[in-house]
């Protein structure tokens, strides 16, 4: 018998989304559905997953083991939100106004809006106002079932700044449940100083700026906006030659709005994701197909920017790709923390089926920031980080569009949100 500090007894459903990672075309499909299902952990982390009777035969409680009554409710495992611009300063509800009003998001860029204010305003800000600002986010994105979240810098554009806004979700990351993992991206825009002189900056990301976040490892991955009018293709090429250099792995910001190859690059550098795409060409969804490197789809900013164009999730999935689905938080092009509500996106505006949409939530959204040997899934041996939702079965999660189902929140296998609301610590 193997021992249980947890036991989550009874659900309705379990989702264990259990199988290997990453999920493509019919896999996608797959959630590893449980009824009367039960889940047990010791020290954090799941020893079972699966139906009563299994549980009866191979589970022990140990003596004050905490057991959370689940019946009617559904579990899943914890979402990743494996794409997001967390430590930002500021916000642009007013550039959101003119936009409400017919601007463009790229007419906002060009006048010296859109990704520039938000850098003004957190290169004016202090690192602790980061760290506290990140804070409330990470709880508000915990209460909608984020339990490990990817987060990019970008709004610094200098080393300092850069490394402010990595340092403050270090510190963010200390005093917050919800893991994160850093991505540093300083490729994110040419920042004003350096308009008339981009190849300047260039360089200094590949000579200086890029090996010193390296060595003070303060990131994990390497992001670079490859979009017409941001980085060029040559330039991305440069850049992610330079991160590899210093030890990062690459993620590429591909085919947003309009294609030059960014996903055929993301793919032959062995990129970890080519993120965006909702201009990927033909050619791109079958070099990503083929590679492992995963697509991340971010239904929000089709929705934010009120764009018709989507990204073609169907194509991407019939072809094979390893299809994940993430927020894209921030300030400008989807100012949207939850994740059932992309989830409700990815199958209403993306075609997903709903089993797709929760897998790409969770198993390959693990996958996209390289942690689906620990989340991702319910399985023995992963974290304990699980949701209990008040919906009759799976498929509600969609249905209910616009709702935020959880209910309760386990992370590390700790109650950290119970009946919708921060648990106060036992
Ligand atoms: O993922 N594409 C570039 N970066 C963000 C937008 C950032 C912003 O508008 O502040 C994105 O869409
Ligand atoms: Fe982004």
């Amino acid at each position: 018998m193997t021992s249980a500090d947890l036991v989550v007894a009874g659900c309705r459903e379990l989702v264990t989304c259990a199988g290997p990672l990453p999920r493509r075309g019919p896999a996608l499909r797959e959630i590893g559905l449980v009824e009367n299902g039960w889940v047990a952990s010791s020290a954090g982390r799941i020893v079972y997953a699966g139906d009563e009777a299994g549980f009866r035969k191979a589970v022990e409680p140990g003596p004050g083991a905490r057991v959370i009554d689940a019946r009617g409710l559904v579990a899943l495992p914890g979402f990743v939100d494996a794409h997001t611009h967390l430590p930002f300063a500021g916000d642009r509800a007013r550039e959101f106004g003119l936009r409400v009003q017919g601007w463009t998001y790229q007419q906002l860029a060009e006048r010296g809006m859109g990704i520039l204010t938000t850098v003004k305003a957190t290169r004016a800000a202090g690192r602790d106002d980061l760290v506290a600002l990140s804070l409330a986010r990470l709880d508000r994105m915990l209460l909608h079932g984020t339990t490990t979240v990817e987060a990019k810098s970008g709004y610094g554009l200098n080393l300092e700044d850069e490394a402010k806004q990595l340092e403050a979700l270090r510190q963010a990351a200390a005093r917050h449940p919800v893991d994160i993992v850093p991505t540093f991206m300083g490729a994110h825009e040419v920042p004003p100083e350096y308009r008339d002189k981009r190849e300047d900056y260039v360089r200094l990301l590949i000579d200086e700026i890029v090996p010193e976040i390296g060595r003070r490892g303060l990131a994990e991955f390497f992001d670079v906006f490859c979009e017409p009018g941001v980085f060029s293709i040559e330039e991305t090429r440069r850049l992610v030659g330079a991160a590899r250099a210093a030890g990062f792995e690459i993620k590429v910001h591909a085919d947003e709005f309009v294609s030059q190859g960014g996903a055929e690059l993301a793919a032959a550098a062995g990129a970890v994701s080519a993120e965006h795409l909702i201009a990927i060409t033909d050619e791109g969804i079958a070099r990503l197909a083929a590679s492992g490197t995963a697509a991340i789809l971010l239904p929000g900013v089709s929705f934010f920017l009120m764009m018709a164009k989507r990204a073609p999730a169907r194509k991407l999935i019939e072809a094979g790709a390893a299809v994940a689905l993430a927020s894209d938080f921030n300030p400008g092009s989807s100012h949207i923390f939850s994740m059932p509500f992309v989830l409700q996106l990815g199958v209403f505006t993306l075609g997903l089926t709903v089993e797709e949409a929760i897998n790409a939530c969770t198993g390959n959204a693990a996958y996209a920031i390289r942690r689906h040997g620990s989340v991702g899934s319910l399985e023995p041996g992963k974290k304990m980080d699980l949701l209990l939702c008040d919906v009759p079965d799976h498929v509600s999660l969609a249905y209910e569009a616009g709702r935020n189902p959880v209910r309760t929140v386990i992370k590390n296998g700790t109650v950290v949100v119970e009946d919708g609301r921060r648990a106060a610590a036992r």
